[in-house]
């Protein structure tokens, strides 16, 4: 194929202009030769382009723009309606959901995504969160070096440790995790003062990683989980600040009063745990509690209800109650956020 080489410093405005020329050709990769580099030209091209002299080098094909491109032919025809179009990326690990017609390929499949994204460590399967902790359920389909689902996710600006295979992490809760720092902002301006937190449902601890990276905004923290595969990670994340394995409806007999702010993240418990948690607030002050739950669509105003009874020996200043997405046909994911003041 005709290139045409032109001095480096040159190559983005020659590019330029070939292509307002219509002489580019499109989908073809540029090539270095020495000082120079080559830019492929199409057949409309003149044989003399201003005083740049044109070469004749093999094309360079551009790379496959998805995966299943490196597949064998015949294999990718064979199943072609069932390789996964879309994945999930956690840190260095990719992570994909495969049709059991396809599951006997997965290290063939690893190896293709892994060429696809050279800077991605290992190829998951994802067979399902699974049991009470909600961890992922991942297979490795190949892996570029160390065998382990271990890796380092930046999150709203921070870098945290998180295991997927392991403990809990989703960084689809990304948002929800600002939206907590904004309340926690409010509730500092009314205490006037930085902010003792209790996470007893931490995981690996990414909300707390997120509080903390707000200068001045929290003062003890208290991070915990009954998970004990969650709690070594959770240790690192959050550095000198207090964290154990413990069930969370026991926390309040260890450290009672100890929240300004207190977060309930067990979406298919939180509110059937609400009672057990309430000696970890503070007392003669505003508190607040935010929590996850999974409501009816149709059930927001019951959801109140259910948790005014709950806290009904309490003032209660305020309960808003924020669907955020669906979880299932019927039912939503939603937050909820209460500002309580217990005497
Ligand atoms: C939905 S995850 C939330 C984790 C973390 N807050 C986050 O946002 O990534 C719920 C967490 O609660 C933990 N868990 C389940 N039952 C618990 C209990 N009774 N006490 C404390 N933690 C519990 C699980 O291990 C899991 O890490």
């Amino acid at each position: 194929m005709r290139h045409l080489s032109v001095p480096s410093k040159k190559t983005a405005s020659v590019r330029e202009y070939l292509t307002t020329q219509g002489w580019l050709a499109e989908g073809y990769g540029i090539q270095s030769i020495g000082d120079n580099r080559a830019i492929p030209l199409n057949d409309k091209a003149p044989q003399s382009i201003k005083k740049y002299k044109q070469i004749t080098l093999s094309p360079l094909s551009p790379p496959p723009k998805h995966w299943t491109e490196r597949l064998d032919l015949e294999l990718f025809t064979e199943y072609k309606e069932y390789w996964p179009m879309s994945h999930d990326q956690i840190g260095d690990i990719i992570i994909l959901k495969l049709p059991s017609e396809i599951i006997d390929f997965g290290n063939t499949i690893g190896e293709a995504i892994l060429q696809q994204f050279p800077n991605m460590r290992v190829v998951c399967a994802d067979k399902g969160v699974t049991g009470k902790f909600r961890v992922r359920d991942l297979q490795i389909l190949s892996s570029r070096n160390k065998q382990t689902t271990e890796t380092i996710v930046r999150e709203n600006g921070n870098e945290m440790i998180v295991n997927p295979s392991v403990a809990y992490y989703s960084p689809r809760l990304a948002n929800e995790r600002l939206l907590t720092v904004e309340s926690a902002k409010k509730l500092k301006n009314r205490l006037g003062r930085p902010l003792d937190v209790c996470d007893p449902y931490a995981g690996v601890g990414p909300s707390l990683v997120t509080l903390l990276s707000e200068k001045g905004l929290t003062n003890k923290i208290y991070g915990s989980d009954l998970n004990p595969a969650a709690v070594p990670i959770l240790k690192q994340n959050i550095g000198n600040h207090w964290a154990e394995c413990r069930d969370a409806r026991d926390l309040s007999k260890e450290h009672p009063q100890c929240a300004d702010l207190l977060l309930v993240n067990l979406p298919h418990e939180s509110i059937n745990h609400l009672s057990k948690l309430i000696g970890l607030l503070k007392k003669n002050q505003e508190t607040v509690i935010r929590g996850w739950a999974i409501i009816d669509n149709e059930s927001i105003d019951t959801t109140k209800q259910k948790l005014e009874k709950i806290l009904d020996e309490y003032i209660i200043n305020d309960i808003t109650i924020s669907p955020s997405k669906s979880y299932s046909p019927k039912e939503s994911y939603a937050s909820f956020e209460i500002s309580l003041t217990i005497n």
